[in-house]
């Protein structure tokens, strides 16, 4: 099957050969760039596979910043893979609690088991063999196999793809597969053979930095302006252009804190689908009234000392958001009913994972835990 030439799928008004001229002219400007301004990052400082690897999953949907402790943090309990695939899934789900999407945590375990397995406990030297790893997609198996191993191949994330869409002035969605696989494929024949972890990191920066998603490009100081067709157009902030965004489902939920001096009513979620198998705070479909939470509690048999509404909070995920009304329950003591657990004080910090989105209501159980004192 031959392929859709570029400048279609681009949707740009020249010639094919043009598109690939000015995607080669781009790594030298670049990469002496980068090279002068690169950010110090923790895994910049020790670029092993496995260093590189455990990186690239986290930043995958969270920023940088709040990254570094993670890393740091991470490494420290887990330094290498057959420490990885070999941990606790609560220590595991525990060193991962708040940078959300659980799911890739487990991916890298089940990916740590795998490479014990089939290649030793060492990570393959090999773009198609990473990709036969769990959890690795075009962008991550891209990225290790080029920034560990020097291989080149491109690693495709939404910074690239900006870049790509200024650079080249295309108001293709940036969203679309096609694209991306155009991106690539553009890629694949352009960048540079003798440093392409380097070359596919100053695509990033640059998408991070000055040519960052948020807020008007910073041309001035691009060390790509001169060709890129955006600029010269004068409209480098058109771009990329955003398809509409679809409406998030809503779904409203009454969380109830319950607590005692001996700790806090959770309960685990199902093991499949969306924050599987973490802990929470019980809740009810809907935002209930007065009466409606005092039944809710009596049939946990639950008698409360006291009990206060809390400060509603909300939760975005990517496909839907939770509009959480909060109800504290203060009781001097809990018979946990079937399907909750009355886990301690500290078992909830050290042992328990409750995913951020209930965040608000954790802060809430610890300042009434004051009341306690
Ligand atoms: N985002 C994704 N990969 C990155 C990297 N290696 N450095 C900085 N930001 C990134």
């Amino acid at each position: 099957m031959t392929r859709k030439p570029l400048n279609e799928i681009l949707n740009l008004p020249i010639p094919e050969e043009e598109i690939f001229r000015i995607a080669a002219a781009v790594p030298e400007p670049l990469i002496s760039w980068y090279r002068q301004n690169a950010r110090d990052l923790p895994w910049r400082e020790n670029p092993e596979p496995y260093q590189v690897w455990v990186s690239e999953i986290m930043l995958q949907q969270t920023r940088v910043e709040a990254v570094k402790p993670y890393y740091r943090r991470f490494l420290e309990a887990l330094p290498d893979v057959a420490a990885l695939a070999d941990a606790p899934e609560e220590q595991l789900m525990k060193l991962w609690e708040g940078l959300g999407y659980y799911s890739r945590a487990r991916n890298l375990q089940k990916a740590a088991r795998q490479i014990m397995e089939r290649h030793g406990g060492k990570l393959p030297p090999s773009y198609e063999l990473l990709l036969d790893l769990a959890g690795f997609g075009e962008y991550t198996a891209g990225a290790v196999a080029s920034i560990a191993f020097g291989i080149p191949v491109p690693a495709v994330d939404g910074n690239v793809l900006r870049v790509f869409s200024r650079v080249l002035a295309s108001d293709s969605d940036i969203m679309a597969p096609a694209v991306r696989k155009g991106c690539r494929s553009l890629l694949l024949e352009t960048m540079p053979q003798s440093c392409p972890g380097d070359y596919n990191q100053a695509l990033i920066e640059l998408g991070a930095t000055l040519c960052a998603p948020n807020g008007p490009p910073n041309c001035m100081a691009c060390p790509l302006s001169h060709l890129c067709r955006a600029y010269l157009n004068g409209n480098p902030s058109a771009f990329p252009v955003k398809a509409p965004k679809k409406e998030r489902r809503a779904e409203e939920k009454t969380i109830f804190v319950v607590i005692s001096p001996e700790g806090v009513l959770l309960r685990q979620r199902p093991n499949e689908g969306l924050l599987a198998g973490l802990w929470e705070f019980p809740w009810e479909e809907g935002h209930l009234s007065k009466e409606e939470t005092g039944k809710t509690l009596g049939e946990w048999g639950i008698v409360p000392k006291k009990r206060h509404t809390l400060r509603p909070a909300k939760h975005i995920f990517t496909h839907m958001e939770w509009r959480m009304a909060g109800v504290l329950a203060v009781c001097e003591k809990i018979l946990p009913p079937e399907g909750l657990r009355l886990v301690t004080w500290e078992e909830m910090e050290t042992v328990y994972t409750v995913p951020s989105a209930f965040s608000a209501f954790q802060k809430a159980a610890l300042a009434a835990r004051e009341e306690f004192a």
